[in-house]
């Protein structure tokens, strides 16, 4: 079964459709690009799926059950995860705090009075901070880290809610190439070792092409490519898009 079904979602801001029809599925594990120009819609999609926007038309399901209509906090709590901006993390607790209480908070515990704050969830806000590649920074304040390791420990505090799909809207957003190969590299083992669907958007080509396992290609609110790298390389309107008629692949 599908992880997340899309079916003919849409939704429209005045006279303009940002979203347009758009179906498609997403399996366990998979890593999914979807690409296209400014203002084709990505960003809008993503807000619908996390339950921030309500779609006018269209069908979100989550392991074959509907999430249409569910608060965020609700389809938060049905292991849909996303990346949040930097003010999302309290600048002046350490790395590890940050993540301890991205822990605790998802277990709904508050910090007990009869342990230490600092030993709630400590080995497994550790493990994460391993798995992204943080730990020996876990001590340092979130509000003094450079700016690719705070979307390392951002990717951390999403995956803290356990989620089987993982929203990442341009998470390598500012950042320079190499770390933005680290990141995505990051994502995709966490990607394969817990099986999560992971549905990312993402300017740098090269990271696309060499990460995603499906892309979609979103212009004008409608989907108008879905398949492998090598299939999207070689479609016709994807390279329309890109580059004016007549281009050659997308490289
Ligand atoms: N809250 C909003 N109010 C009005 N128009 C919006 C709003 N959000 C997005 N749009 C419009 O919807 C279209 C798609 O935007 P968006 O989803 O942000 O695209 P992308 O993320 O692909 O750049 C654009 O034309 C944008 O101007
Ligand atoms: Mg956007």
């Amino acid at each position: 079964m599908s992880l997340l079904r899309i079916e003919h979602l849409s939704k429209s801001f005045g006279g303009v459709k940002a979203v347009n029809d758009v179906s498609f599925a997403l399996a366990p594990g998979e890593m999914r690009a979807m690409i296209g120009p400014n203002g084709a819609g990505k960003t809008t999609l993503f807000n619908m799926v996390d339950g921030q926007l309500r779609p006018d038309a269209g069908n979100i399901l989550l392991n074959g059950k509907s999430i249409l209509g569910l608060p965020p906090r609700a389809i938060f709590r049905a292991d849909v995860g996303r990346t949040f901006q930097i003010a999302a993390t309290f600048a002046s607790m350490t790395v590890l705090q940050n993540v301890q209480t991205a822990l605790a908070s998802c277990a709904r515990q508050t910090t007990s009075l009869f342990r230490r704050a600092d030993d709630l969830h400590r080995a497994e806000a550790m493990d994460l901070l391993r798995q992204v590649n943080m730990a020996d920074q876990a001590e340092r304040p979130c509000g003094v880290l450079a700016y690719g390791d705070v979307k390392r420990v951002e990717l951390a505090l999403a995956l803290a809610n356990k989620p089987k799909l993982l929203l990442m809207d341009e998470p390598t957003a500012g950042m320079a190439p190499a770390e933005r190969i680290a990141l995505i590299t990051q994502t995709r083992d966490i990607a394969k070792h817990r099986n999560v669907g992971v549905l990312f958007t993402e300017h740098s080509m090269d990271v696309v092409f060499g990460f995603a396992d499906r892309i979609m290609v979103l212009s004008r609110g409608r989907l108008i490519a879905e398949g492998d790298a090598e299939e999207i390389r070689n479609n016709p309107k994807v390279r329309q898009i890109y580059f004016g008629a007549g281009a050659e692949p997308v490289r």
